[in-house]
């Protein structure tokens, strides 16, 4: 059997959460369920909420009085969390993107490496595939895709190539879609080129940005004074959203100050700088190797 999902910083994210063995935590993307196994053994009579919006996830899920689990996307956080009386909580932690699974298993069309449906829904019961989005968008839309979220430098030449190649063949596959924009991925950097454009396309179909800055929106709320968030993030689009909350409270991540100049950012940063992972753990766990941990404390 192959694993879930390797999880990656657990050490340190957990330890990050400060947990109280009697508190409450939300563990946003639970996954293969690494993290969560191990709050729970720090946890006596406390309680721990997950969410994934993928239901392969759920599958993970061990039998447990004190986990609740929601298939749910993170971006309904707050209400969820409601709805089973568990407001507010003790700490929060979000290991963002894609899980070991969902890349490895050829039928969800996350990899360029393998044959399957052009599809990278995380929740394969909701949403539009990324084959539609190739075969529907339009030119402007693809070009703003794929250059605000795979930071590709010919982003309008690709997009203008995907529109002449469907008019042919509709693409439906990954491999359709490689074959479709062949002629102008860099030869040079071929994976890196398409892992870019995997990337956008994920963004996209997945809503992943918009979710991330709805959660990250809640969390003050949420959150009990003293309570931690934590969130691991893997590309730099992310990354930039969750420093500039964490400093400021907003998504903009505009400094608002009080009358006499003190930040008013609902967050005492516990980070100064992000933690990565060692040359140790990246040896072992290559998806390590671009990780980047915040961690914040609600005052
Ligand atoms: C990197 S994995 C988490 C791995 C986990 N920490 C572990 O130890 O196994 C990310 C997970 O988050 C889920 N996910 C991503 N975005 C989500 C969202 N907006 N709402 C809920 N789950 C999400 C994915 O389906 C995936 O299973």
């Amino acid at each position: 059997m192959t694993l879930y999902h390797k999880p990656v910083l657990a050490e340190a994210s957990i330890e990050g959460l400060n947990i109280n063995p009697d508190g409450t935590y939300v563990d946003a993307t639970f996954g293969g369920g690494g993290y969560a196994r191990m709050i729970l053994r720090k946890l006596s009579s406390g309680t721990l909420a997950a969410f994934d919006r993928d239901s392969d996830a759920a599958g993970n899920v061990p039998q447990d009085d004190r986990l609740v689990f929601f298939h749910h996307n993170y971006r309904f956080l707050k209400n969820f969390l409601d709805y089973k009386n568990l407001l507010p909580v003790d700490g929060i932690v979000a290991d963002l993107g894609v899980s070991s699974h969902q890349f490895d298993k050829a039928e969800r069309g996350f990899s360029f490496r393998f044959d399957g449906p052009l599809d990278l829904r995380m929740d394969f019961s909701k949403g539009i595939t990324a084959a539609e989005v190739v075969n529907t968008y339009d030119e402007k839309a693809l070009t703003h895709i794929f250059s605000f979220y795979g930071e590709i430098k010919n982003s309008r030449t690709l997009a203008r190539c995907i529109i002449n190649k469907r008019k042919e063949k509709k693409i439906e596959s990954t491999f359709d879609f490689v074959e479709a924009v062949d002629e102008v991925v860099s030869k040079k950097s071929r994976n890196k080129y398409l892992a870019q454009v995997f990337q956008a396309l994920r963004i996209e179909v997945n809503e992943e940005l918009d979710s991330l800055k709805d959660f990250l929106q809640q969390t003050p709320e949420v959150l009990k004074k003293g309570g931690r968030l934590v969130v691991i993030s893997y590309h730099s689009l992310e990354d930039r959203l969750v420093k500039n909350f964490m400093k400021t409270g907003n998504i903009e991540g505009k400094q608002i100050k009080d009358f006499y100049g003190n930040s008013q950012s609902p967050f005492k940063i516990i980070t100064r700088k992000p933690v990565t992972a060692s040359e140790e753990e990246i040896s072992v766990n290559g998806r390590a190797r671009s990780a980047k941990l915040r961690i914040a404390e609600k005052i």
